[in-house]
C-alpha cells in the first residue's frame, strides 16, 4: 500500500477535490490497470466488505465496471434492481437508503436521475457513497477515468486544450470534466448550439463557441456528448440531420483539430447523431474503448481509497 494523502468518506464530484487527491486517484487507478490486464485479476483487499450498487437510471458501463470493480477487490457486490424494489410501492429515496443502511454495507454506489439527490442520500447512512451520476449534476468517476484515458496518451493533463462539444447544457460528464480539468491545469473549450451551451458555462473558466470549425482549431482531445434526449423539455435542436451537419464529429471537422488529437466519448453513442461512426472505429484517433477499460481501474481506485481509513481501523 502506497502512501496516499486522499482522505475522503464520500465521492460525490469533483467539486471540493483537491488536485492532489485527483492525481491521488489516478495514481492508484494506474496501477490496477496493470492488474487488469493480468489472467488473474483478483485481490482480497476488501474481503468482508458490501458493496451495493443502486442505479434509479439505465447503465451499461458505470454499473457493469462497479460490478467488477468490486468483485475484482474481493467485496461482496449486490446489483439492487430498482424495477423490482419497494421505490415502486412508493418507498421514498430517503427510506430506501435507510433500510439500505441498515444492513451496514461499507460502500453505497448511487445514480439517480435527480441532481443533489446522491448528496442527500449520503446525509442518512453510515457507509461510503460514490456518486455514479445524478441529473445533470456530476459523473465524477467519468471524469476520472477520461483523465486517466488522456494521460496515459498524452503523458500529462496539465497545458492540454480539450474541446468538449455537444450538449452541454445537459451533461453530468461535462460538468465533471470541466472541473477535473481545469483543477489539473487544462484549458476546456465547450462547443455547441446556443441552445445546449448556456452562457453561464463560461464563469468556470472555459471558453464558449457555436461554431465547431473555430472552437476545434488546434485542440490535443476531442470529446464528444450525447443529445441527452431523456433531461429535454420541449425541443432544442431543429432535426438530427441538421444537428449532425453542424456538430456531428466528421473527418472534415477534426482536421481543423491538432493532427494527434485524441477523440472521445463517455458512451453510449448515437452513431450519425453526435458523431460518425467511421470516425468512432478509427483505432488511430479513437480512445472510446480505452475509457471503458479505465472505467474498471479508477473504480477499484475509489473503492480502494474510501475503504482505506476503515480497513485500517478493521
Ligand atoms: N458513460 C456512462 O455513464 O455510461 P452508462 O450510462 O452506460 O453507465
Amino acid at each position: 500500500m502506497i502512501d496516499l494523502t486522499f482522505r475522503q468518506k464520500h465521492l460525490l464530484g469533483i467539486e471540493g477535490l483537491q488536485p492532489w487527491e485527483i492525481a491521488d486517484l489516478l495514481d492508484c487507478a494506474d496501477r490496477y490497470v496493470d492488474l487488469n490486464r493480468r489472467p488473474a485479476k483478483k485481490l482480497q483487499l476488501l474481503d468482508g466488505l458490501t458493496q451495493i450498487n443502486l442505479f434509479f437510471e439505465s447503465s451499461t458501463r458505470t454499473l457493469t465496471s462497479f460490478e467488477l470493480a468490486g468483485k475484482r477487490l474481493g467485496a461482496d457486490v449486490v446489483n439492487m434492481a430498482v424495477q423490482g424494489s419497494s421505490i415502486k410501492k412508493g418507498e421514498t429515496l430517503i427510506d430506501t437508503a435507510m433500510t439500505l443502511n441498515a444492513m451496514r454495507p461499507d460502500v453505497l454506489v448511487v445514480r439517480h436521475q435527480d441532481s443533489g439527490a446522491v448528496s442527500l442520500l449520503a446525509r442518512h447512512v453510515n457507509c461510503s457513497v460514490i456518486n455514479a451520476g445524478d441529473g445533470s449534476h456530476e459523473h465524477p468517476t467519468q471524469a476520472l477515468l477520461d483523465a486517466l484515458t488522456i494521460r496515459r496518451r498524452k503523458g500529462r493533463l496539465e497545458g492540454l486544450t480539450v474541446a468538449i462539444c455537444g450538449d452541454v447544457r445537459h451533461s453530468r460528464v461535462a460538468r465533471s470534466n470541466i472541473l477535473l480539468l481545469l483543477a489539473m491545469g487544462a484549458s476546456v473549450r465547450l462547443i455547441g448550439p446556443p441552445t445546449l451551451l448556456p452562457r453561464a458555462f463560461s464563469t468556470f473558466g472555459c471558453e464558449l463557441f457555436t461554431d465547431m470549425a473555430k472552437g476545434l482549431q488546434g485542440c490535443d482531445i476531442v470529446m464528444m456528448l450525447r443529445l441527452q434526449n431523456e433531461r429535454m423539455q420541449g425541443s432544442y435542436v431543429p432535426s438530427v440531420r441538421e444537428y449532425f451537419h453542424l456538430y456531428g464529429l466528421t473527418r472534415e471537422k477534426l482536421a481543423h483539430a491538432a493532427p494527434d488529437a485524441l477523440i472521445m466519448h463517455p458512451g453510449p453513442m448515437n452513431r450519425g447523431v453526435e458523431i460518425d461512426g467511421v470516425i468512432a472505429d478509427d483505432i488511430d484517433r479513437s480512445a472510446i474503448l480505452d475509457q471503458v477499460e479505465m472505467g474498471v481501474a479508477v473504480r477499484m481506485a475509489c473503492l480502494d481509497l474510501l475503504t482505506r481509513d476503515w480497513r485500517a481501523a478493521a
